[in-house]
This record gives C-alpha cells, structure tokens and sequence, in this order.
C-alpha cells in the first residue's frame, strides 16, 4: 500500500489519531492524505497530504484539523459515485474513518458496496459504538462536563437550589451516568431507563421535609428537556429550579490523557489492520486490549448496562 486517506468527524482526541495514522503510516513509507470536511470533502475531493510535520503540535488539540460536517448526499448512490470517484483518481488503496455511527455506517458501505478497503476508527463523545468498551472522546466529554458541573455545585449548594442540568446523547445514556456517578448527583435521567416524574417529586418533597435544600439533576438530551423536567418539579413541589444546558461545550476541549493514548494505539492499529490486508472492520478495544470486527456488527445499536450504575447513584446520595 503507498497511500491512504483519512476522513473524521469530531470529538476531542480525533487530532491523536491523526497524527498516530500519519506517523505511523510514515514509518512504513505509506503516504497520508487527509479529507476535508468528513464525506463531504469526499465527494467533492477536497484532500491534502498530510506529512509527519504538518500533524506536528495537533496531540493537545480538540476538534478535528481537518474540519467535519453532516453530509447527506453521501447517503444517496449518485453521492456515493462522487466519492468512490474522489478515491480512485487520487490513487487512494485505503480509507481510514474516524468517528461514530453515521461515518463508521458510510465506511461499511464505501467497504461492501464499493470494495475500497475501510477500517472505522470509534470516536464519538456517546461512546454508543456497539461492541467497543470507549471510544475517543467519551473520557474528555464527561470530564468536560464534570468541570462544569463541579461550577454548578458550588452555586446550587450556597443559594439551596434545584439545578436540572442537561447533557448531550441522544440515544445513549453514557454521559449522563457517568457525570452523575463522578459528580454526586442526586438524580439521572437516561433514554435506557423509564423515569417517573411523580416519584422523583415525591422524594424531592421528603427530603425538603428533612431539610435537604440542594439537588443536581441530570438529564440526557434524548430523554427529556431540563427545561421541561425543572417545570414540572416547580409545578408540583412549589420549589424553585434552574436549567444549565451543557450543549457543544461538552464536544469541545482539550482531550484527557486517556483520549490521547486511545486514539494512539487506535490510529495507529487502523494502519496495521489496513497493511494487513484488513477492510469492513472496525477497531474495538475490551479490558485494554485491541481488536478489529465487522463494521456491520459496530454500527448496530448499543446496549448498556444501567442498573448498577443507577442503583449507585441512588446509594451513594
Ligand atoms: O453524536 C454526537 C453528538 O454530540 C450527540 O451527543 C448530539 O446529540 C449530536 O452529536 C449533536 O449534533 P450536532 O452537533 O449536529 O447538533
């Protein structure tokens, strides 16, 4: 193989992988280009070799530097032509797609509809990508979040407040446990679980009898509004609430050292799996270990395990 591409969407951490493909492709003489603006820049050839010293100074960066967007047309044939189009003419052996469900599914139709070899990275703040144990962005995500949220304490505990804070996952509850367990929340709200608004006001009216003034809420965005949870609370126990929604701060921000050494040993697996021979897979990891499996398998829907997380949250406040 003398030259592969490389296209991402963002999340903090994508930029190490970057740079981990880059360097190590370099090392086996393989020539990067990077693809601008994800499928996008695909279909309409947007692409710029990227050399060991242009991916210099990027580890520390959040974002992507080679931009992203939402590309629909990729998603229709005469798209998809465009972009096969875009590889073959650049001399293009191999694609390498870092991101969630939506670019791991467009790398498994680039892998079996148009036998361009593909391996997906997983790299997405909802860390949702079935059969991988985290995926690039999700330990910076929650941490952002966690910041934040450590700010919100600090207020809600001085002024005896209700926060109802809101958190990114649309399908996927994985933000929103993981910031409740880690910031002493009293509640969480995911799309895995059923909640009952009636019982939590319940236990927010006992516990004000007892005297306890101050909760953090969490809410994932594709569970519930805040805005819609903190009226309902106001409605029926009379007390006061607040909304912080997080929104794109919690995509933003410089990755954590495990979303660095993640997208190291991911990056840098992609190329080897590439070399190899290797294409429709994904890259998981479990127990610290790397593995590569069937794209198809990746982008199918992700359970997780809530109850215990739950039950800790409930014991632990
Ligand atoms: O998939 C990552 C994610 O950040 C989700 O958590 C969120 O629902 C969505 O993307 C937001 O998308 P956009 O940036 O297009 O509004």
């Amino acid at each position: 193989m003398k030259r592969l591409g490389i296209l991402t969407r963002d999340c903090a951490g994508v930029n190490a992988a970057i740079r981990a493909v880059v360097r190590v492709a370099s090392f086996y003489n393989i020539e990067v280009v990077g693809i601008f603006r994800g499928y996008e820049g695909l279909i309409n050839g947007e692409i710029k070799v990227l050399t060991r010293r242009s991916v210099s100074g990027i580890i520390n960066l959040g974002g992507t530097i080679l931009k992203t967007s939402r590309c629909l047309r990729f998603f229709k044939e005469e798209g998809q032509q465009e972009a096969v189009r875009t590889i073959k003419e650049n001399n293009i052996e191999g694609l390498i797609t870092i991101g969630g469900n939506g670019t791991l599914t467009g790398a498994h139709i680039l892998a079996t509809k148009y036998k361009i070899p593909t391996i997906g990275v997983p790299a997405t703040i909802d860390n949702d990508v079935n059969g991988v144990e985290l995926t690039i962005g999700a330990d910076t995500a929650v941490n952002v979040a966690l910041d934040a949220l450590d700010k919100i304490r600090d207020t809600a505990t001085s002024l005896e407040r209700i926060f109802i804070v809101e958190v990114m996952g649309r399908d996927c509850g994985y933000i929103a446990l993981h910031l409740a367990l880690a910031g002493g929340c009293e509640e969480v709200i995911i799309p895995e679980r059923d909640f009952d608004i009636t019982r939590m006001c319940e236990e927010i009216t006992e516990g004000n009898i007892r005297g306890k003034v101050s909760w953090i809420i969490i809410v994932a965005e594709g569970k519930a509004k805040a805005a819609f949870i903190a009226r309902k609370i106001t409605e029926i126990t009379g007390l006061e609430t607040r909304v912080v929604v997080l929104g794109h701060i919690q995509r933003g921000g410089r990755p954590t050292s495990v979303d660095r050494i993640l997208a190291a040993k991911m990056g840098s697996f992609a190329v080897e799996l590439l070399k190899r021979g290797e294409t429709d897979k994904c890259v998981g990891i479990k127990n610290g270990k790397l593995f590569a499996f069937p794209l198809e398998e990746a982008i199918k829907p992700k359970k997780i395990e809530v109850e215990s997380y739950y039950r800790l949250i409930k014991i632990l406040t």
